[in-house]
C-alpha cells in the first residue's frame, strides 16, 4: 500500500505528476477535471506544484477534492497516472505491472521508452493514437495550439534578430508577401495556415488527402493547394521563405514528405518548422529541439523542431487538453475498475489508445516500426 492508500471499490487513485519535459508547463487536468474525477468516486492524487507553470495553484487543486502529494514517487504508486509528455527517463524507474499511464507518448520516435514502457509490464495508453468518428480528438487540441504557435513563431524566425532572412509576412506596397508552404492540412497545418494567412503571407498547402486540398481550396484557408508528389513539392520548397511541417499517419514514423536536397535549395535565413518532430519529423533534415535550444542552421536554413511547442502556452494548452482528455479518463478509469480495460470489452470510445499492455506492443503502427519488440494485433473493440 502507498502513502496515499489503494483504490475502493468504485474508484482508482489517480495520480497527476509534474511535468519533467524541458520548459514543459502543462498539467494534464485542471481543478475542475480533478473535481469531477472526484465527483466520480476517485481519489486524485496532484503533485505539489504540478500545475503553478499553467496558473493552477495546490490550493485549487485541494479545493476541487485532490490530494497534494510531495513527490514524484508517491503520485506514481497511483493506479493509473495521467501525464501531458511522455515520460522522461528519470521516470522509467516508476513503470510497473499493473499500473496503468495515458499520456502523450509518440512511440514511434522513442525507441528507448517503447522498450523500456514493454520491459515493464505496464499498460499504456497514448493520448495522439486514440481515434473517434472525428479523427484524433486527443492530438486535435494539442494540434490546434501548435498550428497556431507555428505561424508565430515561424514569421518570428524570420526576423534577422532571430537568424532569419528578414522577410516580413505580408511584405509591403509593392513587395509580395512571404511565401509558406505547408506540408500537412490536417489539425496543426490548418490553423498554421489560417494564421500565416491572416499575416499576409501567400500559403501553398500541401496532402495526399485531394479532398482536404479541395475543401481547402473552396473554404479559402490557403492561397494554393498541391498534392504531395515528391517531383511537386520541390519548385514550392525551394522558393518559400518558410515550411511548416505536419503530415501525420497516426502512430507511425511521419512520412519525409521534404527531402535534404529540397532543404539545400532553399534561400538562407529560410526557415523550416517540424511540427512533425514528435513523430519523427516530415522534413529530412529535422532533429528534435527543445523550448531550450529551439533552433539550428542547416545548408543555411533555420530548423524549429520542438516537440513540445504548446507547452510554451500552459493555460491554454492544459485547459484546451483537460477538456478533451477528462471525459476518456473517466471511460478509462471504469474500464480499469471493472477490469474490462485492456480486454475485447474496452470502451469502444478508447479505440486505437492502447499501445502497449504486458510486455507487448498492441498499437499496429507502433508494431511496425519496432519488428523487434514483442507485438499482437490490437483487438478488434467489441
Ligand atoms: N511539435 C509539437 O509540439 C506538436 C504539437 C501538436 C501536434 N504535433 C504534431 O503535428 C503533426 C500533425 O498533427 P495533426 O493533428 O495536424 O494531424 P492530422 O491527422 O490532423 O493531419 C495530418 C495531415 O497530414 C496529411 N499527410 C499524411 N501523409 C502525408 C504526406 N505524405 N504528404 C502530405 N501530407 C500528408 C494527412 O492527410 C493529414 O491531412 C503530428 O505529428 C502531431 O503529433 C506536434
Amino acid at each position: 500500500m502507498s502513502a496515499a492508500g489503494t483504490a475502493s471499490a468504485s474508484g482508482l487513485r489517480i495520480g497527476v505528476p509534474c511535468e519533467t519535459k524541458d520548459r514543459e508547463r502543462r498539467v494534464a487536468l485542471t481543478p475542475a477535471a480533478v473535481h469531477a474525477m472526484s465527483t466520480a468516486g476517485h481519489q486524485v492524487l496532484v503533485q505539489a506544484g504540478a500545475g503553478l507553470g499553467a496558473g493552477f495553484a495546490d490550493a485549487e487543486f485541494a479545493a476541487a477534492g485532490a490530494q497534494l502529494l510531495a513527490d514524484a514517487e508517491q503520485v506514481w504508486a497511483a493506479d493509473l497516472v495521467v501525464k501531458v509528455k511522455e515520460p522522461q527517463p528519470a521516470e522509467y524507474g516508476f513503470f510497473r505491472p499493473g499500473l496503468t499511464l495515458f499520456a502523450y507518448l509518440h512511440l514511434a520516435a522513442e525507441p528507448e521508452l517503447t522498450a523500456a514502457l514493454a520491459a515493464s509490464g505496464i499498460r499504456a495508453y497514448a493520448f495522439e493514437t486514440l481515434t473517434d468518428r472525428n479523427g484524433l480528438p486527443l492530438l486535435a487540441p494539442m494540434s490546434e495550439i501548435a498550428g497556431r504557435a507555428a505561424a508565430i513563431v515561424g514569421a518570428a524566425q524570420l526576423s534577422t534578430a532571430a537568424g532569419g532572412s528578414g522577410t516580413l509576412m505580408g511584405g509591403a506596397a509593392g513587395v509580395p508577401p512571404a511565401k509558406v508552404v505547408v506540408i500537412g492540412l490536417g489539425v496543426a497545418g490548418t490553423m498554421a495556415a489560417r494564421g500565416l494567412r491572416g499575416l499576409g503571407a501567400h500559403v501553398t498547402g500541401v496532402d495526399v488527402d485531394l479532398h482536404r486540398l479541395y475543401e481547402h481550396h473552396l473554404d479559402g484557408t490557403v492561397d494554393a493547394t498541391q498534392s504531395s508528389e515528391a517531383a511537386l513539392i520541390g519548385g514550392h520548397v525551394r522558393d518559400a521563405d518558410l515550411v511548416i511541417g505536419a503530415a501525420l499517419v497516426p502512430g507511425a514514423r511521419a512520412p519525409v514528405v521534404v527531402s535534404e536536397e529540397q532543404v539545400a535549395s532553399m534561400r538562407p535565413g529560410s526557415v523550416v518548422v517540424d511540427l512533425a518532430i514528435d513523430q519523427g519529423g516530415c522534413v529530412a533534415t529535422a532533429r528534435p529541439t527543445s523550448l531550450s535550444d529551439p533552433t539550428y542552421l542547416e545548408h543555411g536554413v533555420v530548423h524549429y523542431c520542438v516537440t513540445n511547442v504548446p507547452g510554451q502556452f500552459p493555460r491554454t494548452a492544459s485547459a484546451a487538453l483537460s477538456a478533451a482528455v477528462a471525459p476518456k479518463l473517466a471511460l478509462l478509469a471504469a474500464d480499469v475498475v471493472a477490469g474490462r480495460a485492456g480486454t475485447p470489452h474496452e470502451h469502444p470510445a478508447l479505440v486505437g489508445a492502447r499501445n502497449v499492455d504486458a510486455g507487448v506492443i498492441v498499437h499496429d503502427a507502433v508494431a511496425e516500426v519496432f519488428p523487434d519488440l514483442p507485438a499482437q494485433p490490437a483487438p478488434v473493440p467489441a
